[in-house]
């Protein structure tokens, strides 16, 4: 079963660089209390992500991205992360969240685990299976990327991308 797949979609190192230096200074610790408060959790202050959701009127590239890969009308949220030096993750499927697309900006030499299997990131975008167990091994480096969150199923994303 498929848990994740590359796009092959290029997309401009230089614009994403742009949108992490415009919006770093916005990015907030994320609750992350609330969110895995069904699940056994522990971190602290200095692993805890950072977080900016995007507002309706940013990253116009982000969502020129989404409109290529022919996803523009499915509801979906842009969020910058910085998971910091350190910061870990156990076993977990996600909240809020069935299917999730991670664009890599820097630091992301070290792998995602989905189902056992360790998936290493490419300079492509990773679409993920959020609702398949993963989980995060000990960052060696910040973490910086977006994140496009969607309620859909992997299934419904995998369709509408191959439409
Ligand atoms: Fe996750």
């Amino acid at each position: 079963m498929l848990n994740y797949m590359f796009l092959r979609q290029d997309i401009s190192k230089k614009e994403l660089s742009k949108i992490y230096n415009e919006f770093k200074d916005k990015l907030s610790p994320l609750n992350l209390e609330k969110k895995f408060a069904r699940q056994k959790y522990s971190y602290d202050d200095k692993t805890n992500p950072l977080w900016y959701t995007f507002k309706n009127n940013e990253a116009d590239f982000i969502k020129k991205f989404i409109e290529k890969i022919g996803l523009s009308n499915f509801e979906n949220k842009i969020t910058l992360s910085l998971l910091p030096v350190g910061y870990s993750l156990p076993d977990h499927t996600d909240f809020g969240r069935r299917t999730v697309i991670i664009i890599p900006i820097l630091g992301y030499d070290a792998p995602v685990i989905i189902e056992n299997e360790e998936v290493f990131y490419k300079d492509s975008p990773l679409l993920m299976d959020a609702s398949k167990i993963h989980s995060v091994p000990t960052h060696t480096q910040d973490r910086i990327g977006i994140q496009i969150s969607f309620k859909q199923s992997f299934k419904k994303i995998i369709e509408k991308i191959n439409a």
